[in-house]
C-alpha cells in the first residue's frame, strides 16, 4: 500500500513539475495569424505589447475586432499608448467560451479587464457589461458608457477551454476613460536608472563592457534586468578581473532576459529562461524557482535571490539580487561549492515527501552532480530522469 501511495505521490509531483515548467501555454499572435480578417487587431496587440501580457495570463478572453472594426477605431487617431488602453479593455481577465456567454446568471454580468488591472482605469471604467439580449444575441458595453451596449457577439474564433477564448465582437467598445490621452512614457535610460539606485557598480560594468547597448536596444521589446547591488559587485571583483573582455561582456548580458517579467509572472512561470547572452551552443540560461515567498535564480554554479524591485515601468523591469549570477559557461561549480558531503545517499529519495521541491536543501554535491550528469537536459527531462531513478529505487524495495 505504501509504495503505491508513494508512487502516486511521485506521479502527481511529476504532473505538477511538468506543468510548472510550461511558460507559454498559448500564443495569441500565432492563433490570430490563422485568421487574416483579424490581421490589424493582431498587429496592434503586438505593437502595444498586449500580446505578451495575454500570453502570460491564464483564464482570459480576447474580444477580437476584425479589420473593418479596427479601421473605425484607428480613425479616431489615438496615440499608441492610448490605443493600448482601449485594446486592453477588450481583454477580459476571465474565461468566457461561447456557451458560458449564453448561460450568464440573471442574464447580465460585469467583468474585469486588463485595462482595469493596469491601474490606469479610474472607478469602474475598466469593467465590461455582458448582457444576454433577446433573440439569442449577447451585448457588450463598457460600464462608463451610459448603459449603452455598443457591440454584439459575432462568433467564436478559437477556444482553449479555461485558458484562452477568442470571441469576435461587432464594434470597438467605447470608453471615455480608456480613450483619454495618455502621456508617452519617458524614454527609459537604463544606465541612468541603475546608477541612481544602488546599482551604480553594475551600471558602470555595463558601460565598460559595452553590454549597455544590447540592453538598451532590447527595452522596447520587453526587458527584465537582474542587478547585483553595489556591495555584491565589489565582493565579486577579484573573480571578474580574471575574465577575458568577451567573457566580461557575456557575464553582463547574462543578467538580462529579453522579456518583461514582473514578479508575479516569474513566480507563476518557474522554469528555465534564456538570457541576453544566450547564443546557439552557448546556452547561458538559468532556472527561476520559488523558495517560499522568495524567487530564486539558479545557475548550475550558484543561486541568487531577488531582494527587491528597483524599477517597474513596462516594458522595463529591474530587480535587485544578492549575488552575481555565475553561468557554468564561465565558472566551475566547485568555485563556490563547499566540500562535497561523502554521506550522499539515494535513500533520501525513497519517500515522496523528500521530493518537495526546496532549493535550499539541495547540497553542493547534488549541484555538482547536476552539472556533470544532466547538464544538457531541459527541466522536464530532468524531472523524468529523476522520477525514473526513484521508481527504480521503489521497485528494489
Ligand atoms: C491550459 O494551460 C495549462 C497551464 O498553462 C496547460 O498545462 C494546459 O495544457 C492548457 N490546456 C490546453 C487545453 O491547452
Ligand atoms: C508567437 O508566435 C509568433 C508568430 O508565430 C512568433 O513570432 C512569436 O515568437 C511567438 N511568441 C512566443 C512567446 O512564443
Ligand atoms: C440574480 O438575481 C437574484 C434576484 O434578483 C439575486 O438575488 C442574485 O444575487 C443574482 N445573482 C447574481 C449572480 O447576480
Ligand atoms: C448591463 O447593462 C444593461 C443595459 O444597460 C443593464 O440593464 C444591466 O443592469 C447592466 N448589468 C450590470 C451587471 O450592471
Ligand atoms: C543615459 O544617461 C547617461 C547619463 O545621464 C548618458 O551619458 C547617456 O548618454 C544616456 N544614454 C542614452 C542612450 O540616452
Ligand atoms: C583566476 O584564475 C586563476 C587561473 O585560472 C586561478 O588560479 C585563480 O584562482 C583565479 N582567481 C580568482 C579570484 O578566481
Amino acid at each position: 500500500m505504501k509504495p503505491l501511495a508513494t508512487a502516486l505521490g511521485l506521479f502527481l509531483l511529476l504532473l505538477l513539475l511538468a506543468s510548472s515548467t510550461t511558460t507559454n501555454a498559448h500564443n495569441i499572435t500565432k492563433i490570430l495569424a490563422k485568421h487574416p480578417e483579424f490581421s490589424t487587431f493582431n498587429h496592434y496587440l503586438t505593437a502595444t505589447h498586449l500580446a505578451a501580457d495575454i500570453n502570460r495570463r491564464e483564464t482570459i478572453t480576447v474580444l477580437a475586432l476584425d479589420n473593418s472594426a479596427m479601421s473605425s477605431l484607428l480613425s479616431k487617431g489615438l496615440s499608441l499608448y492610448t490605443l493600448k488602453n482601449v485594446l486592453a479593455l477588450h481583454v477580459l481577465v476571465d474565461y468566457f467560451g461561447s456557451r458560458k456567454l449564453h448561460q450568464i446568471t440573471n442574464g447580465t454580468t460585469l467583468t474585469s479587464t486588463v485595462f482595469q488591472s493596469t491601474g490606469n482605469a479610474p472607478g469602474t471604467s475598466g469593467y465590461i457589461n455582458i448582457t444576454d439580449l433577446k433573440g439569442g444575441k449577447v451585448g457588450f458595453g463598457t460600464s462608463d458608457n451610459d448603459g449603452k451596449l455598443d457591440a454584439v457577439y459575432v462568433k467564436s474564433v478559437q477556444e482553449i477551454p479555461y485558458n484562452i477564448s477568442i470571441l469576435q465582437i461587432s464594434q470597438p467598445l467605447n470608453s471615455a476613460e480608456a480613450e483619454a490621452p495618455t502621456a508617452e512614457p519617458s524614454k527609459l535610460n537604463l544606465t541612468e536608472i541603475l546608477s541612481k539606485q544602488g546599482c551604480k557598480a553594475f551600471s558602470d560594468l555595463l558601460i565598460a563592457t559595452g553590454a549597455d547597448a544590447t540592453f538598451s536596444e532590447t527595452i522596447d521589446g520587453g526587458l527584465t534586468v537582474f542587478c547585483p547591488t553595489d556591495s555584491v559587485i565589489k565582493g565579486f571583483m577579484p573573480k571578474y578581473k580574471n575574465l577575458t573582455a568577451a567573457q566580461k561582456t557575456s557575464l553582463m548580458l547574462y543578467h538580462g532576459i529579453p522579456e518583461y517579467e514582473p514578479l508575479q509572472s516569474l513566480k507563476s512561470s518557474n522554469g528555465i529562461v534564456n538570457t541576453l547572452a544566450t547564443d546557439g551552443a552557448n546556452k547561458y540560461d538559468f532556472t527561476v524557482q520559488n523558495d517560499g515567498n522568495d524567487v530564486t535564480l539558479k545557475t548550475k554554479v550558484n543561486t541568487a535571490t531577488i531582494t527587491g524591485t528597483l524599477k517597474d515601468e513596462e516594458p522595463l523591469i529591474v530587480f535587485k539580487i544578492d549575488k552575481v549570477l555565475m553561468p557554468r559557461e564561465l565558472f566551475k561549480a566547485d568555485e563556490v561549492a563547499a566540500a562535497p558531503k561523502s554521506s550522499k545517499s539515494k535513500s533520501k529519495h525513497k519517500e515522496a515527501d523528500a521530493f518537495a521541491p526546496s532549493p535550499s536543501d539541495e547540497d553542493p554535491a547534488d549541484q555538482a552532480a547536476d552539472n556533470n550528469g544532466v547538464a544538457g537536459l531541459d527541466g522536464r527531462r530532468l524531472v523524468l530522469a529523476v522520477l525514473s531513478m526513484c521508481i527504480g529505487v521503489l521497485l528494489l524495495m
